[in-house]
């Protein structure tokens, strides 16, 4: 089984959101006897979805949508979307104050859509980035929960297994 996990990153921690799923999923298809490769890729280097026989593809949001590249590739390949179990995922609000996520990207055609909060380091920001940051009063803070990141992880590996032929679905 083929698996890609793409993602659309400015500050990394989006990136570090989808290592963690792919490596979490290798663990649990591997218990599972079954054979996966998954490619850990940023969105601008998928050269073909049809490659694939899942897909997990994930961007940080910036100003209420997915950055460019990763809606880049959801317009792109839309046709070959529809073809797979697609699971998408946001990382965004930082604090209470970020804009929500809720329309960020659109996909009725996809498993699920899931977000995940963020992570903000000012230091690190271009300055009209910054003084969004500090309008929005939008804290320092890594608010991703690996946790709650490994729980989607061995949900999309339960699904990916019950949908294998001859093979039943994983209970806990
Ligand atoms: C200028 C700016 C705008 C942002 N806008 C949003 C937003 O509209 N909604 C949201 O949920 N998070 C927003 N965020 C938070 C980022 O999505 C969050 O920091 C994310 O983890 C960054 O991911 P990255 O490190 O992969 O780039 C914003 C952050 C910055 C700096």
């Amino acid at each position: 089984m083929r698996i890609l996990v793409a993602t659309a990153s400015r500050y990394g921690s989006t990136r570090e959101v989808g290592e963690r799923l792919a490596a979490t999923l290798a663990v649990d298809l591997e218990r599972q006897m079954i054979e996966a490769e998954i490619d850990v890729i940023d969105v601008v280097d998928v050269e073909d979805i049809a490659f694939y026989d899942a897909a997990i593809i994930g961007s940080a949001v910036y100003f209420g949508r997915w950055l460019r590249p990763a809606r880049d590739l959801i317009d792109r390949e839309q046709h070959n979307l529809h073809q797979l179990p697609v699971w998408l995922f946001s990382s965004g609000p930082v604090g209470d104050n970020t804009p929500a996520t809720g329309s960020a990207m659109t996909a009725p055609w996809a498993r699920e859509h899931r977000t995940f909060p963020g992570k903000l380091d000012r230091s690190t920001l271009r300055r009209s980035e910054r003084l969004v940051a500090a309008v929005l009063r939008a804290p320092d803070v890594d608010d991703r929960d690996f946790v709650e990141i490994d729980g989607w992880a061995h949900d999309i590996a339960s699904s990916l297994a019950g949908s294998r032929p001859g093979r039943s679905q994983i209970v806990s």
